[in-house]
Parts: C-alpha cells; structure tokens; sequence
C-alpha cells in the first residue's frame, strides 16, 4: 500500500477496507492491495461496516438499509454501466461517490444485440433444435424460412452509447435507421449514422425490428406494455438487452402467440432471474441469460474499470466515470 495516502479514522492498520461483491482479476487486487485491504467476495456484507469502499454488480442492491450498514463507504463502483439497482440519490446525500463502467461494455453489448436480432429474425434457435432433434433429413427449399433485414428499417429506443453502437452495425446489414430518444444526437452524428429521430409512435409503426437500449427509470418502465406492443409493426420483431422492466413480459408473451408480433429476443428479464413462464413456452422468442457484455475481455475491462474508479478516489483523487 502506497504510504502517501490519507488515513482515515475507521481504516485499518493496512489502510482502508474495500469490499467486493465479485471475485476480481489479479490485476485489479494488485492495484486495489496499492490502496488498501480487499475484503470479499465471501462474506463482504460483513466487512461494510468498516469498509470505505464497495465493488458490486446489478445483482447487488445498494439501497438506504445497505448504506446504514456501512458508515465509512466513499464509493461505490458499480462494476456495470446500469445502475437502477444503486439510490444514487441516497449516497449522494452521504457524501459517497457512485461509478459505473460506460464505453468497455458498449461493443460486446451491442454485438449481442445484433446476435439476438439475427437468431430472432432467422429462427436459429428453431432451426437448431430441429436438426438436434433429428428432423434434418436433407435440405428443403421451404425448410426453416425467416425473414431479412435488408431494407428493412431498424427502431432503436434509447440513443446512447449502446443504442449508437448497434446503430453504426445498422448499415453492415442494409438497415434504415429510426431512433426514439429524449435527446436528440448531434446533427453530424445523426447524419453519420444515417438515423431518423422519430416519436415513440412512430418508432412503433415504422420499425421491422425495434431494439431497447434505454435505461431503466420510472419513466421507461414498462414502455413497451400492452399498448405499446399492440401498435408494433405486424410480423415485427423486439430485441431487449437493456433493462428486463422495460417491456411488459406478461403482455409480450401474449403479442408473441397472438400477433402482432413475430419474435422476440431478450437477454433480461422483469424479474431476474424469472422468466415468464409464457415466454418460456414460445418457440418464437430466443432467451439468453443476460450475457451482453460477457465476453473475457470486457469483463475483465469492467473490473479494472471498478478497481481504478476506487483507486482513485481513496487516493484522494476524482473518480474516472462518475454517475
Ligand atoms: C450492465 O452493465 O448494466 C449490463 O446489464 C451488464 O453487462
């Protein structure tokens, strides 16, 4: 542990507790050890007490109860970009720092998105299942039809980091791009992108795909409910790999079975880790267990991230990527 740090009342002997919900790379508790004692991930609820530091994921609820039980946190560093599960506003008022990780997951997710809209549109699930079940008996011209993309138009709810990622991989496939956003994007990055900015009827009336890369807040929950999903393109498709509660599952289960919509693919769910049963009896839509952003790299991009957010602040400095 680097010996110009300020001690605070509260650390321990070998400097300040940082706790952590997750195992971490070594890297990152070599650079975490330069600042002060690693406690966790067993038992890391135990050391918030003393802890002037947590590392946690979207599976953590950092709430009012949490921060009563940990006096001396600093920060938090949110080892994920989305941070619905952190009261930003209660830390705040405690003084205590919040970080995510913005920009390192931003490729991975976006290239799961684009997995998750082909499998949807192709039917791969259903294909493979059917060759695995031994009903592959020699290629058919009317075998295992889905649909295409090209020229067809791409509705992105939700134009940041992510939503522009998946956006930019639009014209790969022929796509025309739409996007719904509270703010709109610069006019030159609008024009690179190629992207209309439309109203959220329109993204509904006018998207082949429509592809969720909000935030979750009070304000997009359940956006995509009975009503939103009734006014989607016939035969359309929705791909979800933002926040589960933003789409009424209840209600998507029953536009996948009865119309308007075609498929689905999702990677969160409302209730994690829940899946509505109707949708897990639906042939027409692909689950994937939330793995947006799980490749090696990133992850291990997104510890660092966490590990050098903490760095910093118990050294005294600002935070790299505060909320
Ligand atoms: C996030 O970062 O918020 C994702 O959901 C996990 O990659």
């Amino acid at each position: 542990m680097n010996g110009d740090l300020t001690r605070r009342h509260g650390d321990t002997e070998r400097g300040p507790v940082i706790a952590t919900s997750f195992p971490l790379p070594d890297e990152a508790l070599g650079l975490l050890g330069e600042v002060g004692t690693v406690a966790g991930p067993h038992g890391w609820r135990d050391a918030l007490g003393e802890a002037a530091a947590l590392l946690c994921l979207l599976t953590d609820t950092v709430d009012a109860a949490l921060l009563e039980s940990a006096p001396r946190l600093r920060i938090v560093a949110n080892a994920v970009v989305g941070f619905n599960h952190v009261d930003v506003a209660a830390c705040r008022a405690r003084g205590i720092v919040v970080t995510n990780t913005p920009d390192v997951l931003t490729a991975a997710t976006a290239e799961l998105a684009w997995a998750l809209l082909l499998a949807a549109v192709r039917r791969l699930p259903q294909a493979e299942r059917s060759l695995r079940a031994g009903e592959f008996h020699g290629w058919g011209f009317w075998d295992y039809l889905g649909d295409g993309l090209e020229g067809r138009t791409l509705g992105i709810y939700g134009m940041g980091r992510i939503g522009r990622a998946v956006a930019r991989r639009a014209g790969g496939f022929g796509m025309r791009v739409i996007y719904h956003s509270r703010t709109p994007l610069p006019a030159d990055e609008e024009r690179a992108l190629d992207a209309e900015r439309v109203s959220f009827g329109d993204l509904l009336a006018r998207g082949d795909v429509i592809s969720l890369h909000a935030p979750l807040t009070p304000e997009t929950r359940h956006a995509f409910g009975r009503d939103a999903l009734a006014r989607m393109r016939p035969g359309s498709v929705l791909v979800n790999t933002a926040r589960g509660p933003l789409v009424d599952e209840a209600a998507l289960a029953d536009a996948l079975r009865d119309g308007p919509l075609a498929a689905a693919g999702l990677d969160v769910y409302e209730h994690e880790p829940a899946v509505h049963p109707g949708l897990l009896e639906l042939p027409n839509v692909v689950l994937l267990p939330h793995i947006g952003s799980a490749t090696r790299g990133t992850r291990t991009a997104m510890a660092m991230l966490a590990a050098r957010n903490v760095h910093a602040v118990l050294s005294g400095h600002p935070p790299l990527t505060p909320i």
